[in-house]
């Protein structure tokens, strides 16, 4: 491999999805797949198989389809973590096993309640089992910047020993700073002469904010392989964001020393668009690459400027991000035929049921909003991959409002079994209303924690983005919708978070005994 080029190990669907709230399907997660594989990334870690049923399917479906990256599962060092995460990533063209162990005392003494001998034996056992399975073996010493690092050199020698491909330092808690994760990653390329052999690594979380300046020193000290998420979701303050790594290198590889990464740059933009809406997270709108106004100028003297040469307030071009064009595409007389056409143009490849569905829904989106814009496509076909999966629907609903009279809603509700539902509540507001009446109507009392709406485009006509976030027996999960009509994208939205807290609830009873990261 080319000495300079830097692999991107994407863990969007695996530390990412371990943010609260972020409850992806099988579906979801494919889709997201998929862009990661369009994006170019050299690795996507899938899911963590032991945990639950549904991330074993989704790693497994995931290793099925999606064409090009390595297609990693996490595992501790158990014997069934290790063959589950085996089972679910064998038929990927390139398949990885990524195992870790914690070599900090305050994780080995308090959490892992076991001795540092004890983690060396598991994890060369592990290493080893592994590599019984698959050439392509990855291994974390987790909480590696809080551990004494001579110790965790041990660790590293043994897993290189063992057979390990590539040696990853995470900074698990957000803790260390580049200076300092620079002399840890210095010291153990001077303590283990093996890691010159492997693939070096380096993940950083964000707790501290300094995930990616933290990304770079390890980067700068030796590491080819960077592990981040889109729009740096994760756990607690997430992971280095993915975006910012990519044009930080393409940027600044000059002052770098060349270093570069293989990803094509333009599919940025909308891949933190399908992340940010599958998620439900939003991407703040002063967020380097991909916020809303990374590219806006708003004084009048920058205007100025970069009216008269770009380059005089921006150090990226926009269009490299893919924030390019959102031209027109179609508008109400389009047929089915210029809809695939312009799906396939953005990326999309939606045939049978799915584009009928599809066009169903532009036809009904068409009708009440003047140009249906290549951003609309995009929210309309992310919308429209939601039904795929069994929960339940709004079927319809009545929602009466005025400042006279507190509003009341009725609603009818599609079970997963395919009943009717029926309820009706007089709320605070007419998104209170119609809200309570899908509890009414499903009988289930969730409680709702978060309600957001967002335009998917400017104009009066603009399509109408909602996300929900509720909670339901201490779980909390998410849902999304979107029309012109914001009562209902509201109502969509609220099934969906409700269908998914259903699902998760049901999920938690059957989940093994592994518990996420
Ligand atoms: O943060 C961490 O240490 C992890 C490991 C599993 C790599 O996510
Ligand atoms: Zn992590």
């Amino acid at each position: 491999m080319d000495p300079n080029r830097v692999l991107i190990f994407d863990t969007t669907l695996r530390d990412g999805e371990q943010s609260p709230g972020i409850s992806l399907n099988t579906a979801e997660k494919l889709e997201i797949a998929h862009q990661l594989a369009r994006l170019g990334v050299d690795v996507i870690e899938a899911g963590f198989p032991i945990t639950s049923p549904g991330d074993f399917e989704a790693v497994q479906a995931i290793s099925h389809e999606v064409e090009g990256p390595i297609i990693a599962g996490l595992a501790r060092t158990h014997g069934q973590d290790i063959d589950a995460a085996w089972d679910a990533v064998k038929d990927a063209e390139r398949p990885r096993i990524h195992v870790f162990i914690s070599t900090s005392d305050i994780h080995i003494e308090h959490q892992l309640q076991t001795t540092r001998e004890d983690v060396k034996g598991q994890a060369r056992a592990a290493v080893a089992h592994a590599r019984q399975h698959c050439e392509d073996v990855e291994f974390s010493p987790m909480d590696a910047t809080r551990a004494d690092v001579e110790f965790t050199a041990e660790v590293c020698a043994i897993a290189v020993e063992e057979g390990a491909t590539t040696i990853n330092i995470p900074d698990t808690v957000g803790y260390t700073m580049p200076a300092e994760y620079t002399a840890c990653l210095e010291r153990l390329y001077a303590l283990v002469p093996g890691l010159r052999d492997v693939v070096v690594s380096v993940h950083c979380h964000d707790d501290l904010g300094m995930a990616v300046a933290n990304s770079l020193a390890g980067v700068l000290a030796g590491a080819r392989q960077v592990e981040c998420a889109v729009n740096g979701i994760g756990e607690r303050a997430g992971n280095a964001s993915l975006e910012e790594i990519v044009m930080l290198l393409r940027t600044r590889g000059d002052a770098v020393g060349g270093l570069y990464t293989g990803l094509n740059s333009h599919e940025l933009a909308r891949t933190s668009r399908l992340v940010s809406r599958l998620t439900g997270y939003v991407v703040q709108p002063n967020k380097a690459i991909v916020g809303r106004n990374a590219f806006a100028h708003e004084s009048g003297i920058h205007q100025d400027g970069v009216l008269k040469e770009r380059a005089t307030y921006e150090i990226m071009d926009a269009t490299t991000v893919g924030l390019d064009s959102n031209a027109i595409v179609l508008g109400k007389h389009s047929g089915r035929h210029a809809l695939k056409q312009a799906l396939e143009d953005l990326g999309f490849t939606v045939t049978g049921q799915a584009l009928n569905q599809a066009f169903a829904r532009f036809k009904e989106i068409a009708d009440r909003k003047k140009q249906v814009t290549a951003m609309d496509l995009e929210a309309i076909v992310t919308d429209e991959l939601r039904e795929e999966v069994a929960g339940y629907t709004l079927e319809w609903f009545d929602v009466e409002a005025s400042s006279r009279r507190p509003p009341h809603a009725t609603v009818c509700v599609r079970s997963p079994e395919g009943q009717e539902l029926q309820g009706s509540f007089t709320g605070d507001g007419p998104v209170d209303a119609i809200f309570r009446a899908i509890n009414t109507a499903t009988g289930i009392e969730a409680k709702l924690r978060e309600f957001r709406v967002d335009a998917v485009t400017g104009g009066q006509d603009a399509l109408g983005e909602t996300s929900v976030v509720l909670e339901l027996d201490g779980r909390s999960a998410s849902g999304q919708g979107v029309s012109t009509d914001i009562i209902e994208a509201a109502g969509r939205a609220y099934v969906r978070a409700l269908s998914n807290a259903v699902r998760r609830r049901a999920a938690a009873e059957q989940e093994l005994e592994a518990s996420p990261l």
